[in-house]
């Protein structure tokens, strides 16, 4: 499209949008009941969605934009789409937040409260949310420059319900570099001043502003760190307290080069003064937030309130080596569940673990429970499984005698998920080659591994189900995995099995049936 037509076009879908007041992405009654659409996650209710964006705290509700294309099931035009929960489980969606216009496509950014009015565009009184995000300039991209990725920035006086883009935009020009993307904003106390980190192709950069508008460049991180295996996206960064001393922990996803394959994210710890990030592991020791193939982009809330005390996150429950293809009609993908992000000290260093968020109890229904058991062979445990098949199952283990096990969900036409634990390799494993349909990629089926890095028997596995996905959190959140899977049929059963010829020491066994949300 010439970008005269694409000027036209855009002035007329913003017109025609306006004067219905429509909201093409509020969901009908009784819509959101597809085959594979999640039910107490996240998910559009039509069309594309990618990265979360824009995600801040403000007046009691939780923002959440994300890469959002309302005219296809495929990527494309990227826009934010809108959406708020007040308690990270139940949503309500919203109109669209930005659309493309004549600086390109709205690609993926962050958002802030503006509560010293730095920008001047609210007041001390009723701060501006200020949206920071990447214009993406197709129009340049196909006339073959490569510094059509700028950041730009828009805000709202209304609680996130309507927003101005600023018109000076943009506010960083891009310095002749492809990759060039992906700001998240927070606001550092010491030198009271705002802090950009910015992916850029195989590493990030670290930008500060005053207000928001004029961007001085401060330093480079890692192009000698981590894993390479694609082009850097979507960084975070941001202290946590641990033991009482305070790390920074930086986030970036990169596609390729995850460990089981395409999308993921690695995370670093070190310090951060101001201008500088330092990485205090190995620059080759890398670490990844989650080993499952299909948790990417994720990024942080900014602003919830110090004396809630939480680093809370949100990924994209894709993988774009198939996200596009994925069998889902309607809508395609949806967002892990809202997690809290901690440090701990292990016996291998600092280490990320992710919990789901506890407000996810609000959805719990029936309640089974097994006590203390030896197990040799299976245990069935399908009678607990309730016919919406979503549940939130805990198992403690005896960790000095757990000799590995496998979880296996299926249904009634003998397709399989199935989640090994394997003592002699110390690792867990999520075999989805039999879990149902994967004929739209080659990539999709498969078994996904992730090592272990303490040497302790598993102790507790918890494992979320919802229709299309599992959440697997091992070791307290230490080993996580994240994986789609596309049964014809629900997985009603659910056995657990023991190794051969050995047996297994339960403490106790939960499953809980989870509520819907829509
Ligand atoms: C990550 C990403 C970002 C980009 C966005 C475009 O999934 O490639 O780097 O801003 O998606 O939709």
């Amino acid at each position: 499209m010439q970008l005269r037509d694409h000027a036209i076009y855009l002035a007329l879908t913003t017109l025609i949008i306006t004067s219905c007041s429509l909201n093409r992405n509020q969901p009908e009654d009784n819509a959101l009941r597809e085959k594979h659409r999640p039910q107490f996650h996240f998910s559009p209710a039509k069309n594309w969605m990618n990265d979360p964006n824009g995600m801040v705290f403000y007046n009691g509700e939780y923002h959440l934009s994300y890469q959002y294309y309302p005219d296809g099931n495929v990527w494309g035009p990227m826009h934010w789409g809108h959406a708020v929960t007040k308690d990270l489980i139940r949503w309500e969606h919203l109109p669209i937040a930005l659309y493309p216009d004549s600086l390109g496509y709205i690609f993926s950014g962050s958002a802030v409260v503006d509560w010293q009015n730095t920008t001047g565009f609210g007041s001390l009184d009723s701060p501006a949310l200020v949206a920071i995000f990447t214009y993406h300039d197709p129009e340049q991209e196909k006339a073959g420059s490569i510094d059509y990725q700028t950041q730009g920035i828009a805000y709202s006086l209304d609680n996130g319900r309507t927003w101005i883009k600023y018109n000076k935009n943009p506010v960083l020009h891009n310095p002749g570099i492809k990759d060039f993307r992906d700001p998240k904003v927070f606001w550092y106390e010491p030198t009271g001043s705002w802090i950009m980190i910015l992916a850029v192709l195989d590493h990030v950069q670290l930008f500060r502003s005053p207000d928001l508008k004029q961007w001085e460049k401060l330093s480079e991180f890692g192009v000698d760190q981590g894993s390479h295996g694609g082009v850097w996206e979507c960084p975070d960064l941001f202290p946590l307290t641990v033991n009482g001393t305070e790390k920074w922990v930086m986030l970036v996803s990169l596609n390729n080069g995850a460990p089981n394959g395409g999308s993921g994210t690695q995370y670093f710890i070190g310090t951060f003064d101001g201008i500088t990030f330092v990485n205090k592991n190995p620059a080759e020791k890398i670490l990844w937030i989650d080993y499952g193939k299909d948790n990417y982009a994720g990024v942080t809330w900014s602003d919830v309130p110090k004396e809630v005390g939480r680093k809370l996150f949100i990924g994209w429950m894709s993988n774009w080596n198939y996200a596009n293809v994925v069998p889902t009609t309607v809508w395609r993908s949806a967002m892990t569940l809202p997690r809290e992000l901690k440090l701990i000290e292990t016996p291998a260093g600092t280490r990320l673990i992710s919990e789901p968020v506890p407000e996810l109890k609000t959805l719990r229904e029936e309640k089974s429970i097994r006590e203390a058991q030896t197990l040799e062979g299976s245990l069935d445990l399908s009678s607990a499984i309730t016919s919406n098949s979503q549940y939130d199952l805990f198992i403690a283990f005896d960790p000095d005698t757990n000799q590995g096990f496998t979880l296996e969900l299926s249904n009634a036409v003998n397709e399989q998920l199935l989640i090994t634990y394997n003592t002699e390799t110390n690792s867990i494993q999520v075999d989805r080659t039999k879990a149902g349909r994967h004929d739209f990629s080659t990539d999709f089926g498969g078994v996904h591994v992730v090592p272990r890095e303490i040497k302790d028997p598993v102790s507790t596995v918890r494992l979320i189900v919802d229709q299309s996905s599992i959440e697997l959190f091992a070791d307290d959140g230490l080993t996580v995995m994240t994986e789609l899977m596309f049964p014809t049929e629900l997985f009603t059963q659910l056995k657990l099995h023991t190794q051969e010829n050995k047996s297994l020491s339960i403490e106790k066994i939960e499953i809980t049936s989870l509520k819907r949300i829509w």
